[in-house]
């Protein structure tokens, strides 16, 4: 009889279930929001990444139905084969001029926008500088790059000036950091970064997932934070996150846009966002441009939670935007910790290895303009008793 060549898979799963480290997926019975509906409960929500609360408002779902009665659900081929909507190319120059960029492209998600990127832009003979903490995207794309990849310390720009200084033999060379960490909350020092780029004729790539809809003014962006227009070459975003839908971009210079147009392999062979989720991103980008209520609310409410859970004696870290993590260690206390949260009311995955290293778990608190001052208020006093209770807290 032959071996079943899949037995080390089952292996691998029972492993993973025995050590506690197996992801377990809840199914939500309600939309994206403070509040989710799971088995049959309310549960206030500081999981999601939806910052603004963008991804159940009404007007970003009434966007959505009108662009399906005009355009339909799908979009049929690639874009250079079947051609693209008048929304695609809306929401690419509202984009652009929402962020102060020369141009913008959309890609099928943020992880996609960085398979496009990195690749198209860098080759077998070239070197890149990454920072170790790099979100995983970054880290696929350099793989797929076939560039020597050199990891710097964590926002340590000594570090990356040194490894620049040694480094030797390669045609083009680049730098790419995330813009906020998205396991830590820190922001990349990005004018140090642009300086040292600059200083050694390297393209600059900053990832600002997790910045997009939250940093700079109206939530502009890391580039805009920093006062660095035209100066970073090439910004990736996400509109799955603070923008609430789904879908990548790439923000920056002209030439390397139209570049990803001509070679940006998800953008060549696979197919667009889908008609109503560009129309929701595109009434995001009126909204933010209409006013920057939900951006100030998002970080109001990202402080009181902040100050609320350090007086309560927690470790955040070094969290200095509405990602704030509770370090809590081991894979078995997090799990417990949101397993006791879950039961009391509040839903927060704890982030385990490999999402972060061995013995650094911990609860990812994410904060969103769409909670109210007694979600705040409440979710605190549920912290506090599970912290005591398990004793991560006096
Ligand atoms: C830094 C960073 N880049 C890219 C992504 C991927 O974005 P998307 O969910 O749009 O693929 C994420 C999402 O977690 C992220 O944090």
């Amino acid at each position: 009889m032959t071996s079943n060549p899949l037995a080390w898979i089952e292996d691998e799963l029972e492993q993973l279930q025995k050590a506690g480290l197996a992801l377990n997926i809840r199914t939500l019975e309600s939309p994206m929001d403070a509040w989710v509906t799971i088995d049959g409960r309310r549960l206030l929500n500081f999981c999601a990444n939806n910052y603004l609360g963008l991804a159940n408002h009404p007007r970003m779902r009434r966007a959505a139905q009108e662009a399906i009665e005009r355009f339909g659900v799908g979009p049929g081929a690639v874009r250079v084969i079947a051609g693209t909507t008048a929304l695609h190319i809306e929401l690419e120059e509202r984009l652009a001029a929402f962020k102060h960029a020369e141009a913008c492209i959309t890609f099928q998600s943020g992880f996609m926008a960085n398979l496009a990127t990195v690749p198209a832009l860098m080759g077998a003979e070239d070197l890149i500088f990454s920072d170790e903490l790099n979100h995983a995207s970054i880290i696929d794309a350099c793989r797929l790059s076939r560039a020597k990849v050199v990891r710097y310390r964590h926002n340590d720009v000594d570090d990356l000036r040194r490894q620049i200084d040694t480094a030797s033999g390669y045609g083009r060379g680049m730098i790419i950091t995330d813009g906020v960490f998205s396991m830590d909350g820190d922001i990349a020092p990005l004018d140090a970064i642009c300086e040292v780029a600059e200083a050694n004729g390297l393209i600059l790539m900053v990832d600002d997932a997790h910045g997009e809809g939250v940093l700079g003014r109206g939530g502009r962006g890391i580039v805009d934070h920093f006062d660095l227009h035209g100066r970073v070459h090439v910004e990736i975003g996400t509109l799955s996150k603070a923008f609430g839908v789904v879908g990548g971009l790439v923000a920056g210079k002209r030439s390397i846009v139209d570049w990803l147009r001509q070679r940006g392999r998800p953008f060549l062979f696979s197919s667009a966002m889908t008609a109503p989720d560009v129309a929701a991103c595109i009434e995001a980008v009126n909204m933010l441009e209409e006013s920057e209520e939900l951006v100030q609310r998002l970080w109001r409410n990202a402080e009181v939670m902040r100050q609320g859970l350090v007086a309560l004696g927690f470790d955040t870290g070094e969290s200095a935007t509405p990602i704030i993590p509770l370090m809590l260690g081991e894979a078995a206390l997090a799990q417990d910790f949101s397993r006791r949260l879950f039961a009391a009311g509040v839903f927060v995955t704890a982030t385990v290895y490999p999402t972060v290293p061995m013995g650094k778990a911990r609860l990812r608190v994410m904060n969103s303009a769409a909670h109210s001052p007694e979600d705040l208020d409440k979710a605190l006093a549920i912290f506090a008793q599970v912290g005591r209770d398990l004793e991560v807290i006096d």
